[in-house]
């Protein structure tokens, strides 16, 4: 793996005001630049650069962190792939490491079959387009209002009747069959040998992997060729699993709505092929579909790191109620706050822009539910009120309750007491009182540092160096009891980078509060940094002394102590320490720095 030595080399080369300056119009505000953040939509600029620290941070959004997440977050690159991209242009070489035959093995199929898919891809998408044989294709996509600009853009094609005409393309391209079998676009016959293609008389839709490549295809049959057929052929058909192409892990679309997915800080989640396509194409960009499988929280990961906010447009019949619920607590375990639209006027997204247009499917998006409260009200009145019932409900929605945000549970567990005629307190009885008191089940609460944490990391963020030997003396018990701040605290004294630091850390409310508190303007001088340090260390240690103290006076009246003159000494004489440290710490953390 990459050492951190040439990671670090790498950030200090970079100008990283030069790299964002490329994307986003940055001006000078004092030690910092400050641009519209490239993450959110906005008006007045909350984007910040800070150049003499190497990371930037979006006060609108949270979104910040390094030269290399910044790479990695605008062009959907893994952190391997930024690193490479950004070494490339100062001319620095990143050595991977020594792969074995095995892995390099691997790593050439890989690239093979990316090499078939994309063949295929290209015999298809020019069926469609120019070949005579495409006529059909080109005449079911007027037919259903999409046009060849759409067409092209999401590379869908036409695969023509017939059993081998793409097995033929590909074999006068020298492409290996044995491949094209493992890439999922061409079938063997065991009983024959011969090959045949997986995909006819099918309009086709590329599924890429997140850099834009083929990995996999659906295809839905022509409503013409359905009916002669005798026998009954699926509507579409998808790629079965292969090398390059991981179902549960590929969101249909989400190439090409990446970009729109994180300016509106949304994305739309649709079952089928077509509505990605025709919402794409009536402007509603930010939208993946998922394709016939059932959301995964690997789908939801790929989501949460481009928008929390989602909105599903799943069935609405006994099945899709089904699939709403055991998304929700996906949804729920991931962080990403979902809402649910139930199209009136239509029988899915497809029909419904085709109908009415993008402004209006904008327009009806307004009305999405939160799809816990639409999960709650249809299990109630699924079950009834029988007292059966009651209990039926309350114990199919207890795991959804006990994941809620600990408002939003507060909210739901009123409306469930009110919905089934039970007191509050019976409801909160079933979900178990740990539940809601329980952090653990709660959101992510927005951490907020006390004003002394703060200016303890501002100095250690800029000053490491002076401040570390205070720092490292004291108890971190005492500083806080967050690890993953302790954590930073402890790398940046130990003479880390705050990009290094920061890009280590899970993203989340720690990161958040790191990169805000480096964004500030200068709280001390060099000078006073160390004299800081020791007051507000000062100021953590008063309340710790003060237990300690109380507790050896409980020690010292008790009837055990009372009678033995030995211990009780050694407790006197232990107070007497514990109070002159106060005394000390006092007089330092009252003297203004
Ligand atoms: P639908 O049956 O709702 O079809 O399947 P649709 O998307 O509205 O298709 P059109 O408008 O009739 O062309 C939704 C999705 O489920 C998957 C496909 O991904 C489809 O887009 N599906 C459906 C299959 O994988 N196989 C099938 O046989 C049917
Ligand atoms: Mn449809």
């Amino acid at each position: 793996m990459l050492s951190r030595q040439v990671v670090e080399e790498l950030r200090n080369r970079i100008e990283i005001a030069e790299v964002i300056g490329r994307s986003v119009t940055l001006r000078r505000a004092g030690r910092n630049l400050l641009g519209l953040c490239p993450f959110h939509n906005e008006k007045t600029p909350s984007f910040n650069v800070i150049p003499d620290k190497g990371i930037y941070h979006c006060f609108g959004c949270g979104a910040g962190g390094d030269v290399i997440s910044f790479v990695q977050k605008t062009q959907g690159l893994s952190f391997m792939e930024a690193v490479k991209e950004l070494a490339g242009t100062v001319g620095m070489v990143i050595e991977d490491r020594e792969l074995s035959p095995e892995e390099h093995r691997r790593i050439a199929a890989k690239a093979d079959l990316h090499d078939v898919a994309e063949a295929a891809a290209k015999y298809f998408e020019e069926t469609l387009m120019v070949r005579p044989e495409g006529l059909p294709g080109r005449e079911y996509l007027k037919k259903r209002g999409i046009s060849l600009d759409t067409a092209r853009k999401y590379r869908m094609g036409y695969t023509p009747e017939g059993w081998d005409r793409l097995a033929t393309f590909l074999q006068r391209q020298h492409i290996p069959m044995e491949l094209a079998v493992r890439a999922g676009v061409v079938k063997r016959n065991d009983r024959t040998g011969s090959f045949y293609d997986a995909f006819r008389g099918r309009i086709t839709f590329v599924i890429p992997d997140e850099k834009g490549k083929p990995i996999a295809f659906g295809g839905r049959i022509l409503p013409e060729i359905e009916k002669r057929d005798s026998n009954p052929t699926p509507k579409y058909l998808n790629s079965s699993e292969s090398e390059i192409y991981e179902k549960s892990k590929t969101l249909y679309g989400l190439h090409w709505a990446r970009n729109a997915i994180q300016r509106n800080d949304r994305v739309i989640l649709v079952e089928g092929y077509f509505d990605a396509v025709s919402l794409w194409q009536s402007g509603v960009e930010e939208v993946v579909a998922t394709c016939g499988t059932a959301l995964t929280p690997a789908h939801l990961e790929k989501i949460r790191r481009l928008s929390r906010k989602a909105v599903a447009l799943f069935d609405s019949d006994e099945a899709g109620m089904r699939a709403a619920t055991k998304s929700m607590e996906l949804f729920l375990d991931a962080g990403v706050e979902a809402r649910r639209l139930d199209l009136q006027g239509a029988k899915d997204p497809d029909e419904y822009v085709q109908k009415y247009g993008g402004p209006a499917f904008e327009e009806a998006l307004k009305r999405a539910e939160p799809l816990v409260e639409m999960v709650v009200r249809r299990t109630v009145e699924k079950e009834g009120s029988s007292a059966e019932g009651r209990v039926r409900a309350l114990d199919s929605l207890a795991p959804v309750l006990r994941k809620l945000p600990a408002m939003l549970q507060v909210q739901m567990v009123g409306r469930v007491a009110g919905w089934l005629g039970l007191r509050e307190e019976d409801v909160l009885g079933r979900l178990g009182e740990r539940a809601v008191a329980s952090p653990t089940t709660a959101a992510p609460s927005r951490w907020l540092p006390s004003k002394e944490l703060s200016h303890l990391l501002w100095l250690v963020i800029h000053y490491p160096q002076q401040v570390a030997p205070e720092v490292m003396q004291t108890e971190p018990g005492w500083i806080t009891d967050r690890e993953d701040v302790l954590e930073a605290i402890a790398a940046l004294c130990s003479g880390n980078s705050l990009p290094d630091v920061v890009s280590s850390m899970v993203d989340g409310d720690a990161s958040t509060v790191l990169r805000k508190i480096a964004v500030q303007p200068a709280l001390y001088e060099e000078q006073h940094a160390v004299g800081a340090a020791r007051q507000i260390l000062a100021k953590m240690e008063l309340p710790q002394l003060d237990s300690q103290i109380a507790a050896i006076q409980l020690q010292i009246s008790s009837p055990q102590a009372l009678g033995d003159s030995s211990s009780t000494l050694a407790l006197a004489t232990k107070m007497q320490t514990l109070y002159a440290r106060k005394v000390a710490l006092a007089a330092l953390s009252s003297r203004r720095a």
